[in-house]
């Protein structure tokens, strides 16, 4: 069996170890959700991971109601990534981008409409606006007639993901947000081609997939999942009977690799509501490399990947605050902790790119 410390390919990626650094949004753009030259001495201070997968990226002004964080949809902001991408890859790094339509989590004061979802339907809780903290709105269902632009809206993303110069994509279907909207039934109840059966119920990922693919090769694609319980207000009656297939169709459809993050009830963050229990049923299912996500400590990741039940681990928060996860993790060097004040912009450099590296 390899060790956390071995390469790997993710699909055509060739990744110096299976220290994943996991997908962090930190709202450190302007309005114009352009990526700015800090955000490059952050991605770039961090690209000893064996694969950096990118905050979560807006494919569309619909799809991105998070305030300061960034899109890929237009020009500018193609290049504020280039500039990202090409201080990660001058220091050997590997970067993938996240493609993120939030569904029903934006509010309508950041993308200028009215949230949409599979069905009509309010998240629980507060997202960040311009304005500061805000209840979530309701969304309207998608009309039939308006999936198609949806699906290419994700191809357009992913051409400019790559035109941008990153090693690949992530499709976000994971946290509830869009397209786990329309995977779980708590959310979708629609009585269409996109609803009911759980292959309805798979059709949009699957169209998004294909056309991704169809765009990029599927050797540049990965997904990410959130499987178990309840995530911000997203749930499914049966996850196993929606999840096992879709990681089986996207085996099929020769997605490169695909990440799980897999929350439980003892979670201190994103707490789901039901113990982490699918991904060695969807290892069975899904041959390529299985990455595992969610409070993973040193010898937790160790142990996955040397006893075969992951690839590749990925680690968040503590990306956050150890900017050389890899060298601590190597030399068993203690972690810096997180400050929670600072996850989220828009406030610049402190608890972003001040976290020092290890003597
Ligand atoms: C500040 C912050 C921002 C996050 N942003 C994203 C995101 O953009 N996309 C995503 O899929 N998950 C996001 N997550 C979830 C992380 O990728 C990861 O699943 C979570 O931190 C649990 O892993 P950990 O225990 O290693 O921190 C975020 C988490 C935190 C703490």
């Amino acid at each position: 069996m390899p060790t956390l410390f071995d390469p790997i390919s993710f699909g055509s990626i060739k990744a110096a170890s299976r220290i994943v650094m996991a997908p962090l949004t930190r709202a450190r753009a302007g309005k114009d959700a352009v990526p700015t030259p800090l955000m490059a001495e952050y991605y770039g201070q961090r690209a000893s991971a064996g694969l950096i997968i990118s905050e979560a990226v807006g494919i569309s002004r619909q799809g991105l109601g998070w305030a300061y964080a960034t899109g890929i949809w237009n020009d500018e902001q193609v290049k504020g990534w280039k500039a990202v991408t090409d201080v990660v890859h001058e220091k050997g790094g590997k970067i993938v981008c996240q493609l993120w339509h939030m569904g029903r989590m934006v509010h309508s004061s950041v993308t200028g409409e009215q949230p949409v979802a599979p069905s009509p339907s309010t998240a629980p809780g507060h997202i960040h606006t311009y304005e500061g903290k805000a209840s979530y709105e309701e969304a309207r269902a998608l009309r039939l007639d308006e999936i198609p632009g949806v699906v290419e809206s994700y191809v357009k993303a992913a051409r400019n993901a790559m035109k941008a110069g990153f090693d690949g994509v992530q499709i976000h279907s994971a946290n509830g947000y869009l397209l786990d909207e329309f995977l779980r039934d708590g959310t979708n109840h629609r009585a269409d081609a996109y609803g009911g059966s759980v292959e309805n119920r798979l059709r949009l990922l699957r169209e998004v997939t294909e056309a991704v693919i169809g765009e990029v090769g599927a050797e540049h694609v990965g997904v990410r999942f959130s499987p178990n319980g309840e995530v911000q207000g997203t749930v499914d009656s049966n996850p196993e009977a929606v999840f096992i297939p879709a990681a089986k169709m996207l085996n099929d459809l020769g997605v490169a690799w695909l990440e799980l993050r897999e929350a439980s009830p003892a979670s201190t963050y994103g707490v789901a509501t039901e113990q982490p229990k699918l991904s060695p049923e969807i290892r069975k299912v899904f041959t390529r490399p299985l990455v595992l996500n969610q409070e993973y400590t040193r010898d937790e990741a160790l142990k996955a990947v040397a006893e075969g039940r992951a690839d590749a681990i990925s680690f968040g928060r503590l990306y956050i605050s150890n900017p050389d996860l890899v060298r601590r993790l190597k030399d068993d060097l203690p972690f810096q902790e997180d400050d929670m004040e600072t996850r989220y912009g828009p406030i610049g450099a402190k608890g972003y790119t001040d976290y020092p590296f290890a003597r």
